[in-house]
Parts: structure tokens; sequence; C-alpha cells
């Protein structure tokens, strides 16, 4: 099961329903690989990549108008996670399941370290500007 819990709050409600989507995606994904559905699994692995996508956008985007300090350094670890999951991408095909289990293993991982020691930091500093 890839569940969000109260500790992946970052104590801003849209990053946390954006964060919650993701572990359902996560999810989804994950009974895709062991149902072995094969267009549901490319399907969700690219749903699941688009939404990162546009979850770092409009995280961005809030840092960027809160004049976040540590924003240059918050996109580098997007960016790089989107680069890293683009290889996948282009490895990737429908019937590919170990491949789906790696990607799953590494999106999962890396959502619970980005979120707790990297998107957590700017939770207090939101709140102080009475964003939560
Ligand atoms: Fe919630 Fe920085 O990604």
């Amino acid at each position: 099961m890839y569940t969000w819990n109260d500790d992946y709050s970052v104590n801003v409600s849209v990053c946390d329903k954006e964060h919650q989507k993701l572990f359902r995606l996560m999810d989804e994904l994950a009974g895709s690989i062991n149902n072995v559905k094969s267009e549901l699994l490319a399907h969700t692995i690219y749903e699941l990549i688009s939404y990162a996508s546009e979850h770092f956008t409009n995280e961005e985007q809030l840092m960027e108008i809160n004049d976040y300090p540590a924003l240059e350094q918050h996109k580098k670890d997007h960016d790089k996670f989107k680069e890293r999951i683009q290889d996948f991408v282009v490895k990737f095909s429908d019937d590919n399941e170990a491949l789906a289990n790696e990607v799953l293993e590494y999106l999962r991982n890396w959502f619970v370290n980005h979120i707790i020691g990297v998107d957590k930091k700017y939770g207090p500093y939101l709140n102080e500007r009475g964003i939560t």
C-alpha cells in the first residue's frame, strides 16, 4: 500500500492534497502492476509523471510568490527528479513489468524523502505568511 499519512503533512493544505493524490496514483500503479494490466500500467505511469510535474509547478509558484529563500535549490531537486523519470519513460514499454516496479520503487522513495526532507521546510515559512 502506498498511503499518505500525517507524518508527510507539510501543513499547507493545497500541497498536502496534491501529495495525497500522488500517493493515490502510486497505489493505482502498484495495483496495475499486480494485475498485469499493461495498458492501465502505461496510462497510470504517464498520469503520475504528468501530475507530479503539475504539482511541482504549483508548488514552485507558491514558493515564488512568497519569496521563499530556498526556492532555487528546491527547483533543482524537482528538475533532477524530472530528468531521472524521463530516463524511465524512454525505456518503458507496456509489457515491462520489472521496469514498472523499478519506477514505482523510485517514485515512492523519492516522494517520501523529498516531502519529509525538503517540502516540509517550506511549511513553517508559509504558515508565518498566513498560508495553511
Ligand atoms: Fe511536493 Fe517539492 O514537491
